[in-house]
């Protein structure tokens, strides 16, 4: 393993103030910076959620929530959530300025370091935002990393950006589908039911009612072959969510070396966002009401 604790490089100047930056684009959370209106947004976010995610979001998630304390009094402290996580899984959080090149991105994760975003939404953007910000990155992301399966399938996705970063563009495009359709979006079937886990999931009012209820996205469930040549939406809700069994299925089947998958993948076509195919385990077929037309990632 390499170094966990980032240095300290320079000072830099941003459009959000003036914040200490390490290596790696690490900053250090300027807590003490934040306006009584963050805070304010962040309380208002998290009692949405909270209300809305029980009965929705997976029991590990919940779990994860209740463990670290998470609340509605204001923004929490990176340093007491890393005191629990380091005792839980070993992860941590550092606070960045936001979305990282690949490679950096990748070497936080292969060393069990979660980047989150310091700095929160404006009150005008609780239901949507077009970049990941605190609110997105800790409450969604962060509650998981206290299970211990899901915080090895993070730290070997890390690595596999490492080995794909180095096979090239393509490989690279197959593996972010992957985060995509999993860790970002993804459904758990559960004894109790269908549930989210997904980042991106949790962390909106909107898509958390979406993903479970609603009648437009297919429902499909998990292939590795499949999900890594499927494109994804980045300007709507999903047209198709991907549902595991459980995260040891996840870590199970990325288990094996993608080396030769990558090469097979180049040969043959994606598939659409919101294609049904041969062969899917269809849980529900969207009945495909409000697609945007418009191009997939
Ligand atoms: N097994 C993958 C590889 O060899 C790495 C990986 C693990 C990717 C887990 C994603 C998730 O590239
Ligand atoms: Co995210």
């Amino acid at each position: 393993m390499q170094d966990t604790t980032p240095r300290k490089v320079a000072h830099q100047q941003t459009d959000r103030g003036y914040v200490p930056v390490y290596a790696t684009g690490v900053v250090e959370q300027p807590w003490d910076s934040y306006s009584k209106t963050d805070h304010e947004v962040w309380d208002t976010l998290f009692k949405r959620q909270r209300e809305l995610l029980p009965g929705r979001a997976c029991k590990e998630f919940m779990e994860g929530v209740e463990r670290f304390g998470l609340g509605d009094g204001g923004i929490p402290k990176f340093s007491e959530l890393n005191q629990v996580l380091k005792a839980a899984t070993g992860w941590k959080v550092v606070a960045v300025e936001g979305l990282l090149p690949d490679e950096v991105f990748f070497d936080h994760l292969a060393n069990r370091r979660f980047p989150v975003s310091w700095w929160i939404r404006k009150p005008d953007q609780l239901d949507y935002l077009s970049e990941p910000d605190l609110f997105h990155d800790l409450f969604g992301h962060v509650p998981l990393l206290l299970n211990p399966v899901f915080a090895d399938y993070m730290q070997a996705y890390g690595r596999g950006g490492m080995k794909a970063f180095a096979i090239g563009p393509d490989a690279l495009m197959n593996l972010t589908r992957l985060y995509w359709y999993t860790v970002e979006f993804g459904l758990i079937n559960t004894a109790e039911g269908m549930r989210i886990y997904g980042a991106g999931i949790v962390s909106s009012k909107g898509e958390s009612i979406y993903a479970l209820d609603s009648p437009s996205p297919n429902r499909i469930g998990f292939d590795l072959e499949r999900v890594m040549s499927t494109r994804y939406r980045i300007d709507t809700y999903q047209q198709t969510y991907i549902v595991i069994n459980g995260f040891d299925q996840l870590f199970d089947a990325t288990r094996p070396d993608f080396t030769p998958l990558y090469a097979q993948l180049a040969q043959a076509p994606a598939h659409a966002a919101g294609d049904v195919l041969e062969g899917d385990r269809v849980f529900t077929r969207g009945d495909r009401q409000g697609w945007a037309t418009g191009t997939d990632t």
